[in-house]
């Protein structure tokens, strides 16, 4: 059994995409009120009173978009003085990152993960679904800047989309040459807005890798990675080439995660919420630490049974009508 060591923390459920996969512009979605999140204090002593215990000592700061949260900075330096922090991470659209990236570095987040899907302004455009001007442009910066002020390596993010972004899958892996980026393609999911785009709702990872096999000849493989992704390389790449192969493969046996959701639910999987806890309930009910502990202890113990495995056995807690966003990605 893997080692349970890692909390995906979703700061807030609002984002300013719309990336049509995930929170489509128009989609009704009961956003969580701001009285319903878990404030700053709250994340702080859950952290240091029941995870850390527990022993979880790498956090991701995740969405919605997270620096859309009020007092982001402040709560990564929080996060990162903990002196169980060994990993603090952040997965973001970018779109902030050339205003925020100088202060969350200087805070202490040392590692982040933006999305990028497309290498055309249009095509991110359709996927992103806004109306703003320079949107690309303007990630694009964001992307540079905060590998300019020290996010070194920094991965990218691209949810592989068929017949939308598949032609850009050899550019894309491009940019692992020169700069120790770390690019991933992700299996699509079939979360929220499954079919919008074509029948074929994902693109198998082996054939993303057969195309840039094609370019290069030959990808190395087996080089280590710390999460979901099976992580290949250009020869001679500065950066790698992570796959994220969710629908293809099962990852699930070596789920070393959980996932504290911005209003205070505790989920073992990001697919499955059985045995799902209220921790804001529990913390504003005055429950001690010490039990608030003890729940979230059974809850790992009874974790490996429950996975996104059991995603085609009709098991109805396994949970398809959420967005991305909601669940925290
Ligand atoms: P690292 O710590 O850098 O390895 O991060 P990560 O790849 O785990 O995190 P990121 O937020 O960048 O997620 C990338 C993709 O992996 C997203 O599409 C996630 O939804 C997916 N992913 C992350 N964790 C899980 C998981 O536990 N199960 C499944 N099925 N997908 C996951
Ligand atoms: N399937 C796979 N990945 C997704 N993401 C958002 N929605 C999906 C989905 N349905 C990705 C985002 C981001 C990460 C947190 O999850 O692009 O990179
Ligand atoms: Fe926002 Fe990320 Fe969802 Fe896109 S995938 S709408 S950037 S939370």
């Amino acid at each position: 059994m893997n080692r349970v060591d890692y909390l995906r923390i979703s700061l807030i459920d609002r984002c300013n995409f719309r990336c049509q996969y995930c929170m489509p512009e128009g989609a009704e979605l009961d956003y969580i009120l701001r009285q319903e999140l878990l404030t700053h204090e709250e994340i702080i002593t859950l952290l240091k009173e029941v995870f850390i215990p527990l022993g979880f000592s790498k956090f991701r700061l995740t969405g919605g978009e997270p620096l859309l949260r009020p007092g982001i900075v402040d709560l990564v330096q929080d996060i990162a003085s903990l002196s169980a922090t060994e990993d603090l991470s952040m997965t973001t659209n970018g779109f902030l990152l050339s205003s925020l990236a100088a202060d969350l570095y200087k805070a202490g987040l040392k590692r982040i993960n933006i999305s990028l899907d497309s290498l055309n302004p249009d095509t991110f455009k359709t996927i992103i679904g806004h109306k703003k001007k320079d949107l690309w442009q303007h990630t694009w910066q964001g992307i540079q800047t905060a590998y300019d002020v020290g996010f070194d390596p920094l991965k990218l993010n691209i949810v592989v989309i068929p017949g939308v972004n598949e032609s850009e899958i050899e550019a894309l892996a491009e940019l692992s040459i020169d700069k120790n980026w770390h690019i991933r393609f992700i299996e699509f999911m079939p979360i929220g807005n499954a079919e919008l785009f074509s029948d074929r709702t994902w693109v198998p990872s082996e054939e993303i890798r057969d195309k840039i096999r094609q370019k290069w000849g030959f990808i190395e493989s087996n080089i280590k990675g710390n999460g979901p992704a099976d992580v290949f390389k250009i020869p001679g790449a500065k950066g790698t080439l992570g796959f994220i192969s969710q629908m293809s493969e099962c990852f699930c046996d070596n789920c070393n995660r959980m996932r504290l959701s911005a209003d205070g639910w505790l989920r073992p999987c990001l697919l499955n919420e059985t045995g799902q806890i209220d921790l804001k309930d529990l913390l504003r009910k005055g429950t001690k630490t010490r039990e608030i502990r003890e729940k979230v202890a059974h809850l790992l113990a009874i974790k490996p049974d429950i996975n996104y495995q059991e995603r085609d056995s009709g098991n109805d807690t396994v949970i398809y009508n959420r967005t991305m966003s909601q669940i925290g990605g």
